[in-house]
């Protein structure tokens, strides 16, 4: 079995970044899963300016390659609306499949996946040998959000950013479908008070340990 390493946590904890270093340290192969959520988001948008839940649940099953590559899927717009797509069962299921396969089998002959999103520890993977939960402040995700707004260039207001995280967040964590929490077995770790670095080397540390102590990964 490929190993597999879960991150989930909720938005701007710095789970994306953790996962492409992890990934990259240990050689594995890196899906951001709220990538195909965001993508299923952009491809109903560009056919109704306000897609209802049938056209949401269409997109997510004729999802494809190409899509997940389309500009602008990081925007806080496409965001709000992935976060409506990801509390519809009918889009959860469809994208289930892509994302199990690509753990049971990582591209480029990988010996294993990190998957970063919400529901990896629980839904995705609940097997995985590592799981990690990953946290920040409300404050402190906000302020990173709101950098790489107008790192990006794009109009950002920190209180607004304060405002549609919870938001978000709130959504995420009570709906029905899939909730956002720790699974019982992940690692918490808080980021607030670390940079990149150190929230990568403890990340590290983390997995580790885990790896030597379970025998099965
Ligand atoms: O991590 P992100 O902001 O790119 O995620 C976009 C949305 O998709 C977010 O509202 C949560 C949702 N999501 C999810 O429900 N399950 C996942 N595994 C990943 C993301």
């Amino acid at each position: 079995m490929p190993l597999v390493v879960a991150i989930d946590g909720p938005s701007a904890a710095g789970k994306g970044t953790l996962a492409r270093r992890l990934a990259a340290e240990l050689g594995l192969a890196h899906l951001d899963t709220g990538l195909l959520y965001r993508a299923t988001a952009a491809l109903a948008l560009a056919e109704r300016a306000a897609p209802d839940d049938a056209l949401l649940e269409a997109a997510a099953r004729r999802l494809a390659g190409p899509d997940l590559l389309r500009a602008g899927l990081r925007s806080e717009h496409v965001g709000r609306w992935a976060s409506r797509a990801a509390a519809l069962p009918g889009v959860r299921a469809a994208l289930l499949a892509f994302q199990r396969r690509f753990a049971a089998e990582p591209p480029e002959g990988r010996a294993g996946a990190v998957l970063d999103g919400r529901d990896i520890g629980t839904v995705i993977c609940p097997d995985a040998p590592v799981k990690l939960y990953v946290v920040a402040s409300d404050e402190a995700r906000a302020r990173r959000r709101h950098e790489e707004l107008q790192s990006r260039g794009e109009p950002a207001n920190y209180a607004a950013v304060l405002q549609d995280l919870r938001d978000r967040d709130r959504r995420d964590s009570e709906r029905a479908a899939a909730p956002l929490k720790p699974a019982e077995d992940a690692v918490v770790l808080d980021t607030t008070d670390l940079d990149v670095e150190q929230a990568f080397q403890e990340a590290l540390r983390i997995v580790r340990e885990r790896l030597s102590a379970n025998p099965k990964a």
